[in-house]
């Protein structure tokens, strides 16, 4: 393992789960939060805390030095299966179709793509705001 490493929370879930297995791929040292009973189902190769993500107490002591620290939390699963009929509605609308081009869903690999572009060129200050646009070029 070569790359910097990397703090992850919800690594059990959808994207955290993808999001580790890219990062494990690309040489980052993967070090997973997960909450008691969760650590057997990380992506093999994390290196499991158990504790709770609403308890800094349980896993602050956890983050390795210098690591980024990824919070990947749910429950969030299920909302774009709602969320995309209503986009591609406002899609159709003259008077809403730039706004649904800018904010509306993008896919698993995008955000993928734009979590570990993060992480490949990280930055002073602490807070990073991607828009969607800028995510689907990171995942095209
Ligand atoms: N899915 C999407 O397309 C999408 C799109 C944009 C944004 N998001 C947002 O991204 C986040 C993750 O989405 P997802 O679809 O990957 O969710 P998910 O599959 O439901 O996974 C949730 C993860 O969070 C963990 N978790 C929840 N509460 C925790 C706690 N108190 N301490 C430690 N771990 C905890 C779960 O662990 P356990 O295994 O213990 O349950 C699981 O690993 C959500 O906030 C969602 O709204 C999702």
């Amino acid at each position: 393992m070569s790359g910097e490493p990397v703090f992850v929370t919800g690594g059990t879930g959808y994207l955290g789960s993808a999001l580790i297995e890219t990062l494990l791929s690309r040489g980052h040292p993967v070090h997973a939060l997960a909450r008691r009973g969760s650590e057997t189902r990380l992506p093999q190769g994390a290196r499991a805390s158990v504790g709770d993500a609403l308890d800094a107490e349980t896993f602050a002591a956890a983050i390795p030095a210098r690591a980024s620290t990824w919070y990947v939390l749910g429950p969030g699963h299920r909302w774009p299966v709602v969320l995309a009929p209503l986009y591609a509605l406002l899609r159709m609308i003259p008077a809403t179709r730039e706004s649904a081009q800018r904010l509306g869903l993008v896919t698993r690999a995008q955000v993928i793509a734009t979590l570990v572009h993060a992480v490949a060129t990280p930055r002073p200050s602490g807070i990073r705001i991607v828009e969607v646009p800028e995510m689907r070029r990171a995942g095209s």
